[in-house]
């Protein structure tokens, strides 16, 4: 299935998208940028953040989504939020649960799950500020959907994604700010690389196929049918 829309004209509009230095999120950054909006990147370590911004001229705010702090700072450097990408992330280690450390599990939960929470709670007067037309994008994944043995932590940290946009997308509905999750499939970036060591990147599709996906859920068409509370598969966007 390969969905029609209208590819969105995004000048004047300001998009955080967290994780934005490297994958997933440094493809977002230069396809929103591309299509005009204002771009703010996110992420631990600079010198990926700042190569994304040489090319884009994204702002970078740098630092830990699970550090109240730099959850403030963001806020305030970004003022008028539009478009927020909650697309940080990590693995953490691939373990039956039996085995599977339990520092490590809070760790991936704290960063996946209560690092989404607080980045968009931080962000949710601005979004509304920008409502209607505003839109969150959680990026969520297919063992959010699925369990599967040795994903761990990484699984339930998506299922609890997938939930929290449903609540939020609930809380929001009729305010015009769009809450959906995405699930990009197998994706060749270094998180699929640390899951899959033995599978041959070159057959993955790249991050930039991805974007139409993500382009979808800022289209117009999505926005008049008042799409939210959805969770939506990259692969039916790829051509
Ligand atoms: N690739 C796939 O096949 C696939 C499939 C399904 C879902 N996804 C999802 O897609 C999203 C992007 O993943 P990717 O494949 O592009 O992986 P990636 O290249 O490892 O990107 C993850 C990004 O998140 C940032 N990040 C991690 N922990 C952070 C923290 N505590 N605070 C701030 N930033 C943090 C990383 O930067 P720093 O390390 O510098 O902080 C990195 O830029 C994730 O949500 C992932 O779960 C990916």
């Amino acid at each position: 299935m390969t969905v029609p829309f209208t590819d969105p004209e995004l000048s004047g509009r300001t998009a955080v998208i967290t994780g934005g230095g490297t994958g997933l999120g440094r493809a977002f950054a230069k396809a929103l940028s591309a299509r005009g909006a204002q771009v703010i990147i996110t992420g631990r370590r600079r010198a990926p953040l700042d190569e994304v911004a040489a090319e884009t001229g994204a702002t970078v705010v740098c630092g830990d989504v699970t550090d109240p702090a730099h959850v403030a700072e963001l806020a305030r450097a970004a003022g008028k939020v539009d478009i927020l990408v909650n697309n940080a992330a990590i693995l953490g280690p691939v373990a039956a649960l039996g085995d599977y450390p339990a520092e490590a599990f809070e760790q991936v939960m704290r960063i996946n799950v209560d690092g989404v929470f607080r980045v968009t709670q931080a962000l949710l007067p601005a979004l509304q500020r920008s409502a209607p037309g505003s839109v969150i994008v959680n990026l969520s994944s297919g063992v959010g959907r699925t369990g599967r043995a040795t994903w761990g932590a990484y699984a339930a940290s998506k299922f609890a994604i997938e939930g929290l946009t449903q609540v939020w997308a609930d809380e929001q509905r009729g305010e015009g700010l769009a809450v959906n999750a995405l699930n990009p499939g197998g994706t060749r970036t270094a998180m699929r690389a640390s899951a899959k060591p033995d599978e041959d990147p070159m057959t993955l599709p790249t991050p930039e196929d991805v974007v139409p996906a993500l382009l979808y859920l800022l289209s117009e068409e999505a926005r008049s049918m008042g799409l939210s509370g959805v969770s939506i598969d990259a692969r039916d966007f790829m051509t």
